[in-house]
């Protein structure tokens, strides 16, 4: 499969995913050629070929379970002999455990980390060939807003670390013009929610969105929409931030919050 070599090139973990799609779907339309990586085969052979129709591009689709210390470094070497290049890394592959703090198990919290922290960072240590050899790029960490008002505690401590590593990986290549966000949306109701986006959650997530006037929780395309402003050249001047995609529910709710809203209190 070959590429013309001044087409820039995406990898996006958990590819074949609610997310990954649709930031596959969005960053093609910039002109970005989309790879998915996915410990989900059935997933990929459903979502690689149905883009290649819609964008016309070669979408390239890469089998892999990042949980396997080995694999960020097949992932990247894929790229590489297919590609030649690397522009964006999306690292968006995730897994959530939600337990209360007396149940957690040692192996859920060992599997949670590896995904949503250990591959991170193995992918931007992969990552830095390409970096060198461009002089350029942005990685665009898909945190959750849980890293601010908590959930269970490997997936809660997985995000926040994430984000600590968007700031040092923002400090560390920045010398090279690698830009290093994070995004950080909130409860979306798709298929990663063990709960199934179960109607009482949904209700009580939309009570948190500060933004009346859409009056719906978030979607895939939003958080797409934020990863590709992170991966375009009007960011070329932004790194080691969080962008919250949540219509404003990272704001935590005051009592007093109501009261202002209708004018009677300031
Ligand atoms: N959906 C939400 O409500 C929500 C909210 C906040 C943050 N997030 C974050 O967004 C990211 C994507 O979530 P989504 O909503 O698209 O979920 P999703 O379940 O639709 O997609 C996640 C994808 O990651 C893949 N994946 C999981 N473990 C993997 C591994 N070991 N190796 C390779 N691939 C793996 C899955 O196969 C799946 O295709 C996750 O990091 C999640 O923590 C999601």
């Amino acid at each position: 499969m070959a590429a013309d070599s001044d087409r820039r090139i995406a990898l996006i973990t958990g590819g074949a995913g609610a997310i990954g799609v649709a930031t596959a779907r969005r960053l093609a339309r910039d002109g970005i050629l989309p790879v998915l990586a996915d410990r989900d085969e059935a997933a990929l052979d459903a979502a690689v070929p149905a883009l290649r129709t819609e964008t016309g591009m070669p979408v390239l689709g890469i089998h892999a379970d990042l949980a396997d210390r080995a694999a960020p470094a097949a992932v990247m070497a894929r790229v590489e002999s297919v590609f030649g290049r690397l522009d964006c890394l999306v690292n968006n592959a995730g897994l959530s455990r939600a337990r209360r703090i007396g149940a957690v198990e040692l192996d859920d919290w060992d599997a949670v980390m590896a995904v949503n922290l250990t591959a991170p960072m193995l992918l931007a240590q992969e990552s830095l060939r390409f970096w060198q050899r461009l002089r350029g790029g942005s990685i665009v960490n898909i945190a959750s807003r849980v890293w601010l008002s908590g959930a269970g505690p490997a997936y809660t401590a997985s995000k926040a670390g994430l984000v600590g590593l968007t700031r040092s990986l923002a400090v560390q290549l920045g010398p090279l013009g690698v830009t290093v966000n994070a995004v950080a949306p909130s409860y979306l109701g798709s298929a990663f929610n063990f709960s199934g986006g179960a109607a009482a959650i949904r209700r009580a997530e939309a009570e948190h969105i500060r933004l009346g006037v859409l009056d719906r929780i978030g979607t895939p395309e939003d958080v797409a929409g934020a990863i590709a402003f992170l991966c375009s050249p009007d960011a070329r001047f932004v790194t080691g931030e969080v962008i919250h995609v949540c219509g404003g529910a990272q704001l935590a709710a005051r009592p007093q919050d109501s009261a202002i809203a209708d004018g009677s209190a300031r």
